[in-house]
């Protein structure tokens, strides 16, 4: 059994524990229904649940049922992938919060980059999703990352800072109950991961941010994460876990992940 280390950092849902490691799947628009009832069954035949560690899927909204009739009294949690902006109404194609929950979800990412960039998200619709995430009882996991060229220009430290303002802003106090997940844009399905000193350097910005706002919050990082690196970037004082795509399709790569 692990032995219980250390800081009393939160590992998700705001509750104060040992500090711990969660570790999110995004599978983005991936799947069938053959496909996940393999991939749901070896992961919840695989997952021993390790004291400490905190394991979740975020699935396309078609299978969020699935999702809860195979995980349903195991110790894997599921989530969506973005949530509506708005509650309810007149929006033909939008999700709200609120439907999400009704199928036994634990989370919601919000504002993953590919949302912001393909979909035209800006920083106060993040925020917005963020509240009714949270208001249907949902934890989002809220994402925020540079792309190359904002790297490239020093921008880093402002763009993740100006994404993360827009949404302590709405949350308030609140966001204590999130997580935040950062994704540098340039290493998400590139391969290109950032180093576990990039990643800290970015995790330790935000986590002296959060804790001037005088909140716990559980910091993942996400691109390119796979097993044969994720030890080194869990290693980091302040990356909690992680965010995970490509390497969430295979419930071995997965499984190893979440136990580095
Ligand atoms: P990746 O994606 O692990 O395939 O780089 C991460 C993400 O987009 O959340």
């Amino acid at each position: 059994m692990d032995a219980p280390v250390s800081t009393g950092r939160a590992i998700g849902l705001g509750e104060k524990s040992v500090r711990g490691k969660l570790v999110v799947g995004n599978w983005k628009m991936h799947g069938s229904l053959a496909q996940n009832d393999a991939l749901l069954a070896d992961l919840r035949a695989g997952w021993g649940a390790p004291s400490g560690r905190k394991l979740a899927v975020c699935v396309p909204f078609p299978y969020l049922w699935q999702a809860q009739a195979a995980l349903s009294g195991s110790k894997i949690a599921w989530g969506a992938q973005n949530v509506s902006e708005h509650a309810g109404g007149a929006f033909t194609g939008e999700v709200s919060a609120t439907m999400i929950a009704e199928f036994g979800c634990t989370y919601a990412i919000v504002g993953h980059s590919e949302r912001r960039t393909l979909y035209g998200e800006s920083d106060k619709a993040v925020g917005a999703k963020a509240v009714l995430a949270m208001d249907a009882g949902l934890t989002p996991v809220v994402c925020v990352g540079e792309t190359l060229v904002d790297r490239d220009l020093g921008s880093t430290e402002a763009v993740v800072l100006r994404q993360l303002e827009a949404v302590l802003a709405q949350l308030g106090e609140r966001v204590a109950k999130a997580v935040l997940a950062y994704e540098p844009v340039w290493a998400i399905g590139t391969g290109r991961n950032a180093t576990p000193e990039q990643a800290q350097e970015v995790h330790g910005l935000l986590r002296r941010r959060l804790d001037a706002a005088g909140a716990d919050v559980a910091l993942l990082y996400g691109g390119s994460v796979k097993a044969s690196n994720a030890q080194g970037l869990f290693e980091m004082p302040d990356i909690d876990g992680g965010l995970i795509g490509g390497a969430s399709l295979k419930a071995d790569e997965f499984l190893a992940i979440a136990t580095a």
